[in-house]
């Protein structure tokens, strides 16, 4: 039997609004996620993350423990962890959304900041992501 699948959003405040960080972040990800099954979206914005993980249970537990310890963001908020019957991002070990790629109307949102968001608008962003199939990389 599998191990059950699990999926993790939070939000976070980028320690660093510079890019410098975000290509080491995803280069370490597509690099451990496979190894994990573990796959999801990083969304940039201009002061936030927003991070949808999914997986095996316990490893992405244990990736949320090694992330939340990352220094490069700071007031990591989880704002939807459940456990789900099957993946939004099947083939993405970590895709990357810059906020500027998508047409959000919430303000907030307009704003590049997610620091207030809520877990419904978390998702729903994530699900939008996922059917417009579209990405920078
Ligand atoms: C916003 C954010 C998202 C991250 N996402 C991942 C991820 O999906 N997978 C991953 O392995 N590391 C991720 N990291 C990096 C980890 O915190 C950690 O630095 C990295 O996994 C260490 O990898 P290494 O042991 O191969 O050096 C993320 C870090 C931040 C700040």
């Amino acid at each position: 039997m599998s191990a059950s699948l699990k999926r993790v959003i939070y939000v976070s405040e980028r320690a660093d609004t510079s890019n410098s960080d975000l290509q080491e972040i995803i280069n370490s990800s597509r690099v451990n996620n496979p190894q994990k099954d573990i796959t999801g979206c990083l969304v940039s914005g201009i002061n936030s993350y927003l991070q949808l993980l999914e997986g095996p249970d316990a490893a992405v537990d244990e990736l949320y423990r090694k992330i939340s310890k990352d220094t490069r963001h700071t007031n990591i908020v989880i704002l939807n962890e459940e456990v789900i019957d099957s993946r939004l991002f099947t083939s993405w070990s970590m895709r990357l959304d810059p906020f500027n790629n998508l047409m959000w109307s919430d303000e907030e949102i307009n704003a590049g900041n997610f620091l207030n968001i809520t877990a419904t608008n978390a998702l729903n962003i994530f699900t939008r992501i996922h059917e417009q199939g579209k990405s920078v990389f």
